[in-house]
């Protein structure tokens, strides 16, 4: 998932659903974050993408979960669901549903007992979205790239035998 300008693309197209305070520009958003995400994203223990040809559609991983916004130590047992984000053009056709799929099943499988994310507060249909697949909000709002709500959503996983 090395390719800046697919991964600028989407990123793009996703910011401009996003109820952003003060933030007029997508795609200047994008382009300051890309570099960061792309760094993100390589560090990250598991990762998957769609593609629909050239143009990257789809896009998600994980990592163990850290206290203090992933810099403080590994919170045993947990995982971090990372960067759902799926092209507009996609939304509603089940590829976001996929790509949620096997990325708690790979989770599963790495024996973590439980997963959190965190979804912009103003995106009722990512929240709609994740509360469908059995993630419940637990609060705990932080501020992303200093000018979106975040809220923590958590997932207990099935344990395996
Ligand atoms: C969040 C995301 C991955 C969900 O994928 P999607 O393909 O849009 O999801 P679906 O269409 O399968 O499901 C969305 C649900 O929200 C509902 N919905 C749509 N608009 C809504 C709204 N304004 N308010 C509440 N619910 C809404 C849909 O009806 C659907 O629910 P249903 O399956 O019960 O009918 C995708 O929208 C996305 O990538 N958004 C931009 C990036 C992002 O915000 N990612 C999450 C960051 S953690």
């Amino acid at each position: 998932m090395g390719d800046r300008n697919a991964l600028l693309s989407l990123l793009e197209a996703c910011y401009l659903t996003w109820n952003w305070d003060g933030v007029a520009d997508a795609r200047g958003e994008a382009e300051a974050t890309v570099t960061h995400l792309l760094d993100r994203l390589a560090r990250l223990d598991w990762t998957t993408a769609a593609w629909d040809g050239h143009q990257l559609v789809g896009l998600t991983g994980f990592s163990a979960a850290h206290l203090l916004r992933g810099r403080g130590p590994r919170v045993d047992g947990r995982a971090q669901l990372n960067y759902l984000y799926c092209h507009p053009t996609h939304w509603g056709t089940g590829l976001s549903g996929t790509l949620h799929d096997e990325c708690v099943s790979v989770i599963g499988k790495h024996r973590y007992e439980d997963v959190q994310l965190w979804a912009p507060v103003g995106n009722p249909r990512a929240r709609r979205f994740y509360e469908a697949r059995g993630w419940s909000c637990v609060g705990g709002r932080i501020r992303y790239q200093g000018s979106v709500n975040l809220v923590r959503y958590f997932k207990r996983l099935p344990a395996t035998a």
